[in-house]
């Protein structure tokens, strides 16, 4: 409950890739989240079939907390709010998908600068080939993507009768528990090195 947090707690954004339903990437993402509860964190996860964003317009780049748009208002200020985030994605054509990617291009280096991110993918075989696509991408956002990703593929999960996806392979599990882990780490050590004058927008060089 949010009574229980202090101001001194993690704030962690995740955004799921996937407005499928029901979805793996869904329940992977869920499934990270509770496992973050077990620490000090608190926790916005930005579901974009229920809160979809507008098609980017790059118009509003540069400043992206002035959008037009209330929603992608509220989407870039729970960004730049947050000490660290958690991107997952399903495998759309050997990469992520195009809905994540659009919400990602209403963010700016000053949204991701010197925070961690990790890394979860849902396809054939475990493929990493979102997780991949994703960490050159929070590169160019000057995030920090974190070691320990999570790669799933369909008999990771079982279907709930509520019509939804729960993971369920042991392995998964542990690997969720370890990035999740490791994502409070780096949260705490980035966000007592993070400065304020780091922001500058003169940093975008790609
Ligand atoms: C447009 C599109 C492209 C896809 N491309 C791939 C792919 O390249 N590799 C793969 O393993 N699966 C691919 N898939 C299958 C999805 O990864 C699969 O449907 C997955 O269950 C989607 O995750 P979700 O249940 O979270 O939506 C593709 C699906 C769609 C709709």
């Amino acid at each position: 409950m949010m009574s229980e947090h202090t101001s001194s707690d993690l704030q962690i954004m995740l955004v799921c890739g996937s407005v499928r339903r029901p979805s793996h990437t869904r329940a992977l993402t869920a499934q990270i989240e509770q496992s973050l509860s077990r620490y000090a964190v608190v926790t916005t996860d930005w579901d974009l079939r229920e809160r979809p964003l507008p098609i980017a317009d790059p118009a509003h780049h540069d400043d992206p907390l002035l959008h037009p748009d209330q929603e992608v208002r509220d989407f870039v200020t729970a960004a730049t709010l947050s000490d660290a985030f958690v991107l997952a994605s399903p495998d759309y054509h050997n990469s992520f998908s195009g809905v994540l990617k659009n919400a990602l291009d209403h963010l700016a280096i000053e949204q991701l600068q010197y925070k961690p991110v990790a890394l979860a993918g849902h396809g054939g075989n475990r493929s990493s080939q979102a997780v991949d696509q994703l960490r050159i991408v929070v590169r160019g956002l000057h995030g920090v993507a974190i070691p320990a990703q999570v790669c799933t593929q369909v008999s990771d999960y079982r279907l709930l009768e509520r019509d939804a996806y729960q993971v369920y392979a042991e392995d998964v599990l542990h690997r969720i528990e370890r990035s999740a882990a490791e994502l409070v780490v780096f949260a705490y050590q980035l966000r007592s090195a993070r400065r304020p004058a780091t922001t500058s927008r003169t940093a975008d060089i790609g």
